[in-house]
């Protein structure tokens, strides 16, 4: 179950060292193909050998493959490439693989050399594909500790009703439907554990903010853009999964803002 999955789920930075079979890799370029997002933005996969292309990252060990992901420079392509990434990660994650986003800790250069980055793309993360070793290592201990990665703001603190006055109780998430939904997004990966995703819940649709912080938006992609789109993934993939029918719009309610918050997306209720 995909819910199941968001809550075992963590960043893996410490791997065995085995590296995957020729057949899980394939699996895992034939499942990278099917991934879409809401902004009908391709995306394209790209499976590198740690040793061929000498790669590496500082944060990570045991690692022999990494994946990265290419997408146009357009509006909201980091949105839709948070989005569309997550759901292939997902899908390593439900196949025991360890994951983890990586869009600051590598060198950036090499990895974009190795996927042929083009001028008219971005290319905001990669991540490593491998089986989780049995014991973190320290540098992954003492780094989960420095974000407090095991924490996560209150459900209150994320997601309000029809203004960012009011928080949403959850009773009101279940009597909509959308309670485990929400909680999928609350447990979702973001840069630094910054959990910038905010949801304002109306009648009749679900509209997602960015709450943003300094120092994430480069001038050419935002990762807390990145971030909002993994939430929409959880969100939207959680209310499917529990039969919720909701749709993606662009449609801003034009309510009153806090400070440095952006409009992103919504989902009407159908
Ligand atoms: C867009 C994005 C970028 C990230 N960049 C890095 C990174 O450069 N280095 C790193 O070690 N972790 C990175 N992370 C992982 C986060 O630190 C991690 O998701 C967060 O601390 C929560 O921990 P968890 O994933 O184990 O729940 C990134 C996560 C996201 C979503």
């Amino acid at each position: 179950m995909f819910f199941d999955d968001v809550k075992s789920r963590r960043s893996v930075r410490t791997f065995d060292g085995k590296g995957l079979t020729a057949e899980v890799i394939e699996d895992l370029e034939n499942y990278s193909k099917t991934t879409t997002n809401p902004y009908n933005i391709p995306i394209t996969y790209t499976f590198l050998d740690a040793k061929e292309h000498g790669l590496s990252s500082p944060v990570l060990s045991g690692e022999r493959c990494y994946v990265t992901a290419k997408i146009k420079k357009e509006k909201n392509a980091d949105v839709a490439y948070g989005y569309s990434f997550e759901d292939f990660l997902m899908y390593a994650v439900s196949k025991n693989l360890g994951t983890v986003w990586i869009g600051g800790t590598m060198p950036r250069d090499k990895f974009e050399k190795a996927s042929n980055l083009a001028e008219d793309e971005i290319m905001p993360c990669i991540s490593p594909l491998g089986v989780p070793a049995e014991k973190m290592g320290v540098k992954e201990v003492l780094m989960r500790k420095g974000v407090k990665a095991d924490s996560r703001f209150d459900f209150s603190d994320l997601f309000f009703k029809d203004s960012f006055d009011t928080p949403l109780s959850e009773n009101d998430a279940k009597n909509i439907g959308i309670y485990s939904a929400l909680e999928a997004v609350r447990f979702a990966p973001s840069a630094v554990n910054k959990q910038p995703w905010r949801a304002v819940v109306t009648e009749s649709a679900i509209h997602f903010f960015e709450k943003k912080d300094r120092g994430y938006d480069n001038g050419v992609y935002d990762l807390q853009k990145v971030d909002v789109g993994i939430a929409m993934y959880h969100f939207e993939r959680e209310c499917k999964e529990n039969g919720v029918n909701v749709s993606f719009t662009l449609s801003n309610p034009n309510i009153s803002l806090p400070e440095n918050t952006e409009y992103i997306a919504s989902y009407t209720l159908v």
